[in-house]
């Protein structure tokens, strides 16, 4: 399985977000985070920008990552305008399987995310309805923060059932992912990272997409 670096553009400058995705041309897709200041404390963009996004980066892989209320109402919107893949917030659905279902035939990837504090295991029984889970390993809100190591054992969890599941799930971690942290995540079964600060902090943030790429690949050909 290829490991994937989705760079999160919540740390980047959020009033030059062309400049800043084309900083970042080595990356596999760009991480947009959604906030309604509701299911976070934190408001960033909506649909109105992410439309102008897909029309400046028509050939960029979009992976939305909605942590907003009233998710199966908003998720299909987001797929209606081309993104190849939305999370929305298991905590935030009352219809996952129907809202997934929707995602896939607007021809998006349909993918959950779990809150620190919320189970994988409830979702064992219909993680085939899904591409990718994405496992929060921070407080979802704000960039920046530390890299909680007690998700560790619910990626390996997670992993464990996707495998049961006999299906290819993309895993996903964002929060604190960074070089002191990737292994980690690596050894735990991720295979998607979701990088903000350490990529739109570092001095050349395309140097550090592929340098954390190449290190989660030789981790993983350590195994
Ligand atoms: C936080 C967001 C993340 C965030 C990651 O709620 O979902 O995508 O931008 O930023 P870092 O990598 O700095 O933790
Ligand atoms: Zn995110």
């Amino acid at each position: 399985m290829a490991n994937r670096i989705h760079p999160s553009i919540l740390n980047a400058n959020l009033a030059s977000l062309d400049d800043e995705i084309r900083r970042i041309p080595s990356a596999d897709a760009i991480h947009v985070d959604v906030m309604d200041n509701h299911f976070v404390p934190n408001l960033t963009i909506g649909l109105p920008v992410v439309e102008c996004l897909r029309r400046n980066h028509p050939d960029r892989f979009l992976d939305m990552h909605l942590m907003i209320e009233d998710a199966d109402v908003w998720a299909p919107q987001y797929a209606e305008l081309g993104c190849e893949s939305v999370t929305f917030h298991v905590e935030a659905s009352r219809a996952p399987i129907r809202t997934a279902r929707q995602l896939r035939s607007l021809g998006s990837k349909a993918s959950i995310g779990l809150r620190p504090q919320t189970p994988i295991e409830p979702l064992a029984d219909i993680i085939a309805e899904f591409d990718m889970v994405l496992i929060m390993t921070v407080d979802p809100g704000f960039g920046g923060q530390k890299f909680l190591e007690g998700m560790l054992p619910k990626i390996r969890r997670t992993r464990e059932i996707a495998r049961k599941a006999g299906q290819e799930i993309w895993i996903q971690v964002d929060g604190g992912v960074a070089e002191s942290t990737i292994d980690q995540c690596v050894d735990a079964g991720a295979d998607v990272f979701v990088a903000g600060s350490a990529v739109f902090r570092a001095d050349d943030p395309d140097a550090m997409v592929r340098g954390l790429r190449e290190q989660a690949d030789r981790r993983c050909a350590g195994h």
